[in-house]
């Protein structure tokens, strides 16, 4: 392992110091655009105005004879947008790909400085992180990137979520990770078709009551994995995300998911169809009725020191963290956000 001294070292002569702290960044959805398609570019300007980040998807979905018309499209949109405060990332090709050198050399070549974040998927272990780490330190040198470009690991294989501590501390360059629940039920074998979401084979079922009929109840089949890449993101000071889910057609089951994820500590989900967008911002902003309390919590104990009682609740220095995550988290959402910010009476 790297002492300490050497992990915040740039890895390149020229290369932009590494983030000690992420830059506080509202990514409530990342929306994923298939970049050799004109007619999707075309709604990128608009679209950016409706989310927190835009995504060039390279990787899965996008056919392979399209894999340099989607990279040379995601590099145009790039250099054609505004982007403003909303983020711009893209999904590059996996590693043992014949797809990813050109991917990473061309777009940073090109458009590395207006890059915010790259994804790199079916990351196995840290070794992964380190090779693009090291190629990333080279090419911001020689392009006089200013600032560094991040990497977001999908977990979406089995191997990836044993590695998943390792993962997130690889590297001072790691934004965060979201889970891949495709790839991952498959690299797992499990006996499911879905994007994500539930099953009604996954339940468990009531006690036996005689001859009357049991109630079985559905369980989160991704409980496990976001529950422990929570924690390998949040000891390591970065983001976790839900990733993809699949049937556009049911928003309940959309919403629940993302709604169960945030509940776990997750801080926004992927939109993959425009529907899905106000699903991730109802889902990731803080309730107003939260935001209010945690206002009244701060303003009880401006220094967050000693123990106070509001509407009958104990509030002391963990409650306070608690409110400042919160208030801190409708700031930046108000910021970008003018309705919500209204909601907030921020
Ligand atoms: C996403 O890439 C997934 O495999 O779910
Ligand atoms: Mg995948």
């Amino acid at each position: 392992m790297k002492l300490p001294r050497q992990f915040f070292k740039p890895l390149a002569i020229g290369a932009p110091a590494p983030y000690r702290e992420l830059p506080v960044q509202l990514e409530r959805m990342i929306h994923f655009v298939p970049p050799h398609l004109e007619k999707m570019r075309a709604k990128v300007p608009d679209i950016a105005k409706q989310v927190d980040v835009v995504l060039g998807n390279l990787e899965d979905a996008i056919p392979s004879d399209a894999k340099e018309a989607a990279r040379r499209g995601f590099i145009e949109m790039a250099k054609a947008t505004d982007f403003g405060a909303t983020g711009l990332w893209t999904r590059i090709n996996c590693l043992n790909s014949p797809w990813v050198l050109d991917d990473i050399v061309e777009i940073v070549g090109e458009i590395g400085a207006k890059l915010d974040v790259i994804m790199l998927p079916k990351v196995e272990g840290a070794w992964d992180v380190h090779y693009l780490d090291q190629l990333l330190a080279q090419l911001e040198a020689k392009h006089a990137i200013g600032k560094p470009i991040l990497i977001h690991a999908i977990l979406e294989t089995a191997e990836g979520v044993k590695n998943v501590e390792e993962i997130a501390s690889a590297s001072p360059r790691m934004h965060g990770m979201s889970l891949g629940p495709a790839d991952l039920a498959a690299s797992r074998a499990m006996k499911t078709t879905r994007v994500g979401g539930g099953h009604p084979d996954y339940k468990v079922l009531a006690d036996a009551d005689g001859d009357k009929p049991r109630a079985g109840y559905q369980q989160d089949l991704w409980h496990y994995t976001v529950g422990k890449m929570v924690d390998a993101c949040a000891a390591n000071g970065i983001k976790p995300f839900y990733g993809p889910f699949g049937d556009f057609s049911d928003l309940a089951a959309c919403e629940s998911q993302f709604r169960n994820a945030f509940l776990q500590g997750c801080v926004g989900a992927w939109s993959l169809h425009p529907t899905q967008i106000d699903i991730a911002k109802r889902v990731f902003s803080p309730d107003p009725g939260e935001v209010a309390f945690a206002l009244k919590i701060l303003e009880a104990m401006p220094d967050g020191a000693g123990a106070v009682m509001i509407d009958g609740k104990m509030q002391d220095d963990a409650t306070w963290k608690q409110a400042k995550v919160i208030v801190d988290l409708a700031r930046i959402v108000a910021a970008k956000d003018p309705e919500m910010g209204k909601t907030y009476g921020l």
